[in-house]
């Protein structure tokens, strides 16, 4: 299993990490403690992780806890080789969850500019739609208004989360596509097509719930079974496995513990067997 990949000439570790759990336990949920919160970070980079997803929009549900400046705090100044990965698109309104217009994508980019403390963004995906599943609308308007950004020099690699085949083709003719951050795990594997796509381009798939977003999807038997074999948890293995499907493939689990992340970052040495890819290869029908 390569230990990095490519991504337009900056090389990244594959196993990096998720930011939203720091803030709170699920999403705007409970805060949970800031200092925990800067340590897991901190260790994260220790364990050599240079690869850091995040979005102005992860905090805790009263809006103390921020994700961007748990970051900012813990590692600003941030060591040369760390990628640094937000998101725009959604908006959380009294009137519940959004989409911003494309004119609204610049401020939202200037937000997450001025939490992190940087003035360029090493990668912005636009985050489509509401819910996990992708809504098939057209990407170019609010595509273009990024790729402008990008232009500008605010932005420096762009990348698109929650968008089927056909939005990605869309974007790629308006500006070059790094990233692509879908749902998908070991459990769930609607997007396989898609992946199969970034692979033969060479674009990225760091999806996002790795770990089945910390439900029971990935508690079945065979995971369990293989993760017996290598004295490995099922999480660990749901890792390895993700990094073993495809040379694009980027793992960021997310968590605020430093016990998970310390698992999480050994899962990268787990190496998976012919027999035990067999047994993955059932370990969980698509939702
Ligand atoms: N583009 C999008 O729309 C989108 C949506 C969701 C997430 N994301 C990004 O994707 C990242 C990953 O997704 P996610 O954090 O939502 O879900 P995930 O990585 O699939 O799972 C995280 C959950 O698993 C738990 N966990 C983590 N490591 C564990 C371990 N070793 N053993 C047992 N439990 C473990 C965490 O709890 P603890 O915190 O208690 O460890 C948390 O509840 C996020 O952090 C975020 O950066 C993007």
């Amino acid at each position: 299993m390569a230990q990095v990949i490519e991504v337009n000439q900056q090389t990244i570790r594959r196993l990096g990490f998720g930011a939203m759990r720091l803030p709170t336990s699920g999403f705007r949920g409970p805060a949970r403690d800031p200092e925990v919160g800067r340590a897991v970070l901190r260790r994260a980079v220790e364990l050599g992780v240079d690869h850091i997803d995040t979005a102005a929009f992860y905090q805790s549900g009263d809006g103390t806890v921020r994700a961007n400046a748990l970051i900012r705090e813990a590692l600003h100044p941030y060591p040369p080789s760390l990628v640094i990965a937000t998101k725009v698109g959604p908006v959380f309104g009294p009137g519940g969850p959004g989409q911003l217009p494309a004119a609204g994508l610049r401020a939202a980019v200037e937000d997450n500019l001025q939490t992190l403390g940087i003035d360029r963004l090493d990668l912005v995906y636009l985050r489509i739609g509401r819910m996990e599943v992708p809504h098939g609308e057209s990407v170019a308007e609010r595509f273009e208004a990024l790729a402008a950004l990008r232009e500008a020099g605010l932005i420096r690699h762009l990348g698109l989360s929650n968008v089927d085949l056909a939005q990605l083709e869309e974007a790629i003719a308006i500006a070059p596509v790094v990233a692509v951050q879908n749902n998908f795990h070991v459990a769930k594997r609607d997007d396989a097509a898609l992946l199969d796509a970034c692979t033969t381009r060479g674009i990225a798939f760091a999806p996002f719930f790795p770990l089945g977003g910390g439900g029971t999807d990935i508690n079945n038997p065979h995971l369990a079974k293989v993760a017996a074999r290598h004295g490995a948890s099922p999480p660990q293995i749901a890792l390895a496995w993700l990094l073993a499907l495809s040379p694009v493939t980027l793992a960021i689990p997310g968590t605020g513990s430093l016990a998970h992340l310390e698992a999480n970052m050994a899962a990268g040495s787990i190496a998976l067997t012919d027999e035990d890819l067999a047994e993955l290869a059932v370990a969980g029908p698509s939702k």
